[in-house]
């Protein structure tokens, strides 16, 4: 298994106004195993905890209650760097580190798995990757704050691609995206999929990406797995009522 959550429990933050209406919990008793072979979706409505459990995959922030595995050792015992080397974060927004686009490798670099990492050396590097996402060489020169959204979402997910990750967190990384570029960073991802061999863990609302990615998905509904199973099974035939309407309204949109 690549992650295992076991009675994983997540709280609100306490924020001095606590109500005996309203409970506390963001995530309630989280068991769930993601495969090493599949891509592993996460459906669900809005404010339902979805980010809140992605981000616990690589320690941006630690469950309350309960363990999480990772390859099948708890993921407080990795060495936080290494783990975060090895499961990437892509945020629906990207945001990107002062400098030029360079700038922000050689961060991402040295913040991770070379320390040394020398600018000029790294270059050839960082134009082979971006050569590859067929992101335009010259962007490596720009300030990195000038992009597009789009621009800069692909800047973001080559930042984490320089680490050489296993798996990646990908929180709605098309969400900000107009259709041609969210066509293009998908056709990236499928291509990391296959030839790199990288695992997705995803985040998303869209039925039709979902079913583009394919593996298997939960769905979250207030801070509870409510079902899950492969995609094509909670899309085309879900049993809970509320993730019927869940895809139904997807659907509809
Ligand atoms: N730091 C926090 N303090 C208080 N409440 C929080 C905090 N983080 C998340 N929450 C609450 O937890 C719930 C789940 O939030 P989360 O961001 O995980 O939802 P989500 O499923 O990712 O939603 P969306 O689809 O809108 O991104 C929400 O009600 C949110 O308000
Ligand atoms: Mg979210």
């Amino acid at each position: 298994m690549l992650f295992e959550f076991k009675h994983v429990i997540k709280k609100k933050p306490a924020n001095g106004l606590k109500s005996s209406i309203t409970d506390d919990l963001i995530l309630r008793d989280i068991n769930f195993a993601i495969a090493d072979d599949l891509p592993q979706l996460i459906l669900g409505p809005s404010g339902s905890g979805k980010t809140t459990l992605l981000r616990l995959c690589n320690r941006l922030s630690d469950p309350d209650e309960g363990e999480i595995y990772f390859k099948g050792e708890n993921i407080t015992n990795y060495d936080i760097i290494k783990l975060r080397t090895q499961v990437g974060y892509v945020a629906q927004i990207p945001v990107m580190l002062e400098g030029t686009v360079l700038d922000n490798f050689v961060y991402a670099a040295r913040h991770a798995y070379k320390p040394k990492t020398e600018k000029q050396e790294f270059k050839n590097e960082c134009a082979g990757l971006l050569q590859y996402l067929n992101v335009p060489e010259r962007y490596l020169h720009q300030p990195a704050e000038n992009l597009s959204v789009g621009e800069k979402q692909r800047v973001a997910l080559a930042r984490v691609l320089i680490r050489k990750p296993d798996v990646l967190l990908l929180d709605e990384p098309t969400s900000a995206l107009d259709p041609t570029a969210t066509a293009r960073f998908l056709d990236i991802l499928q291509k990391l999929q296959k030839e790199m061999n990288i695992k997705f863990i995803m985040v998303t609302h869209s039925i039709e990406q979902a079913e583009r990615i394919g593996g298997n998905a939960i769905v979250l509904v207030d801070g509870k797995i409510i079902e899950q199973g492969p995609v094509s099974k909670i899309i085309h035939a879900p049993e809970n009522e509320i993730s019927k309407k869940f895809v139904k309204g997807s659907l509809d949109n």
